[in-house]
C-alpha cells in the first residue's frame, strides 16, 4: 500500500490555498522555483527533499494553456528526484465543456486533455467538474479522481447574505448544481432555458417565477467566463421588475473584462470560491478539498 504524499506544490498564486490543504492534512509545503526564459520557455527548479516521497500538485487550471507545459515539466521533474506518486489536485478542470463534436470537423478537447493528464499524473482531485454529456470523470480519466462537492459552502454563504432567497439556474446542466444549493438553503429553486449561440451570445428564457415574489434572486452557475450568462439572466431579472440578484459562481474563470462587464450589469454581488484566484472569491473550499484529498491519498 503507498504511503501518503507528504508535500504540497502550490502554483504561485494558489499558495494560500495550498497553506490551508498543508495544515489540515499536515502536509509539507513544497518548494519550487517556476518562471520563463526569455525566450518563453517554462523553467523548473524543485527545492525539496521529495525522494522516497510523495507529492500534490495544486494548480487549477483556469487559462490552461498557459500553465500546461509548466506542469508537465514540474511532474516530471518531481518524478526524476524520485518522487513515489504525484497527485493533481486542480480545483477547475480545463477543457469539460467541449464533451462533444458540436460541429463537423471540432476536436473533442475533454477527452484529449484527460488522455494528457491521466498518462502524467497518478491521481486527480477537482472541484465541482462541469460534467454535462460524461456522467463521471471516469468516462474519460483513467486515474482514480476525486470529485468535490461544494454546495455546502455555497449555501452557507447564500444563508449569511439573504434573508430569503430562491435560487435560479440559468440553464439545464446548472440544475444539479442549484438544486443541491438550494435544498441546503431550504429555499425553493427553478432553472432557466439556454440556447448558445456563440462565445459571447446566449438567449435565456425564465421560468414562470412569479410564485417567488416577495424574495431575492440568486443566480447559481459552476463557470463564470465571459459572464454573458450571468449578465443575460440578471438583466432579465431587472426587466422583470426582480431585486437584483446575487451571483455565485464555483469557478470564476472572467475572461478579459467579463467581472467589470458583470458589475456594470448591477448584481447585488458576485461571490465565486477559492479554488480560481480572483478578487470575487468570497467563499473558502479548502476545507472540503482537505477531506476530500485525505480520501484519495
Ligand atoms: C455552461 O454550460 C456553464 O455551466 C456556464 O453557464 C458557462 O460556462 C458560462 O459561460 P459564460 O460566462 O461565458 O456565459
Amino acid at each position: 500500500m503507498d504511503k501518503p504524499p507528504t508535500w504540497i506544490f502550490a502554483w504561485p498564486e494558489q499558495e494560500a490555498l495550498g497553506r490551508s490543504i498543508a495544515t489540515r492534512l499536515g502536509l509539507k509545503p513544497g518548494v519550487a522555483e517556476l518562471r520563463r526564459f526569455p525566450d518563453g520557455e517554462s523553467y523548473v527548479r524543485v527545492l525539496s527533499p521529495v525522494a522516497g516521497e510523495g507529492a500534490v500538485v495544486l494548480a487549477s487550471l483556469d487559462r490552461p494553456d498557459a500553465k500546461l507545459v509548466s506542469l508537465l515539466w514540474l511532474l516530471e521533474t518531481l518524478r526524476d528526484l524520485g518522487a513515489r506518486r504525484v497527485v493533481l489536485a486542480a480545483p477547475y478542470l480545463a477543457y469539460l465543456r467541449q464533451d462533444t463534436r458540436f460541429q463537423e470537423g471540432e476536436g473533442v478537447t475533454s477527452r484529449y486533455c484527460a488522455k494528457l493528464l491521466s498518462s502524467a499524473f497518478d491521481a486527480l482531485l477537482t472541484v465541482e467538474p462541469h460534467l454535462h454529456r460524461y456522467a463521471s470523470l471516469d468516462e474519460i480519466y483513467t486515474i482514480p479522481s476525486r470529485r468535490v462537492g461544494v454546495a455546502p459552502e455555497l449555501a452557507a454563504y447564500i444563508r449569511t447574505r439573504v434573508e430569503s432567497p430562491f435560487l435560479l439556474g440559468p440553464d439545464r446542466e446548472s440544475e444539479q448544481w442549484v438544486s443541491q444549493v438550494a435544498e441546503l438553503c431550504g429555499a425553493p429553486f427553478a432553472v432557466a432555458e439556454k440556447t448558445r449561440h456563440g462565445d459571447r451570445s446566449v438567449a435565456i428564457r425564465l421560468p414562470d417565477l412569479e410564485r417567488f415574489r416577495g424574495r431575492q434572486p440568486v443566480l447559481v452557475d459552476d463557470i463564470l467566463s465571459t459572464a454573458t450568462t450571468m449578465i443575460e439572466a440578471l438583466s432579465l431579472l431587472k426587466k422583470a421588475a426582480w431585486p437584483a440578484p446575487l451571483c455565485v459562481g464555483v469557478h470564476g474563470l472572467f475572461a478579459g473584462e467579463a467581472y467589470a462587464a458583470l458589475l456594470a450589469a448591477g448584481p447585488a454581488g458576485v461571490a465565486t470560491c477559492n479554488g480560481v484566484p480572483h478578487s470575487s472569491n468570497a467563499i473558502d473550499i479548502s476545507e472540503a478539498c482537505a477531506r476530500a484529498l485525505e480520501g484519495l491519498l
